[in-house]
């Protein structure tokens, strides 16, 4: 079974708070937003192996360990997983980014995939995907769905808040896959929101509604 990780660190915990306050204006929450990605990207890439090189420091030669083996690629899906993006690639600058768009079909419920665009040696990276809001689990579970039907076979998920549901659901359809979280909230309500949750992640990213 896939790890679930909650990233609990303090700062995250104080950046969430604001994050989650509807006061919080669209600026302040798209920064925030960004400087919680940073920090989950450190945690996810805690095991990311290394090897080692031989350098030159003014004083000694030495044996230094840099990244090795899989690279890493971010998928966010759109439109809210944009806003985890650049805030991954300040630690992770190296990592190439692929897209996918869901949609929601109004009368099976089911996500459906409008649009997919992935580096081209997608097969080899890590790739993480990146969805702000982990709710019922239909989107998170159909864009690894998706990267599995491309041969993509090590996938991690990051999203900020998650509900119970959609954990279960990701962990039952996906167990083999890494889930990493800043909080986990009490349920969903009869709209599909996360309760206590932030609202709508992409509203409040792009500022519309
Ligand atoms: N998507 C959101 O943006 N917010 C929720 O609470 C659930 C899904």
């Amino acid at each position: 079974m896939g790890k679930l990780v909650i990233c609990d660190h303090p700062l995250i915990q104080h950046k969430l708070t604001f994050i989650r306050d509807k006061n919080t204006i669209t600026k302040d929450f798209r920064e925030l937003v960004g400087e919680v990605a940073t920090l989950m990207a450190y945690e996810i890439t805690r095991e990311a192996p290394l090897e080692h090189t031989t350098i030159e420091t003014p004083v000694a030669e030495m044996e230094s360990a840099v990244l090795s083996g899989r690279m890493i690629g971010l998928v966010p899906i759109l439109r809210a997983g944009l806003g985890m993006v650049d805030g991954i690639l300040q630690l992770i600058p190296s990592a190439k980014v692929g897209h996918i768009g869901l949609y929601r079909n109004e009368e099976t419920l089911q996500p459906v995939e409008y649009y997919i665009n992935l580096p081209t040696d997608a097969q080899e990276r890590m790739l993480i995907v990146i969805d702000p809001m982990l709710a019922t689990g239909g989107s998170a579970n159909a864009a690894l769905s998706a990267l599995k039907k491309r041969g993509c076979t090590h996938l991690k998920l990051m999203v900020l808040i998650a509900a119970p549901e959609g954990v279960e659901a990701v962990r039952s359809a996906h167990p083999d896959v890494d889930l990493y979280v800043a909080a986990l909230d009490e349920r969903l309500n009869e709209h599909g929101y996360i309760v206590p949750g932030l609202g709508d992640a992409g509203d409040r990213l792009f500022g519309t509604k």
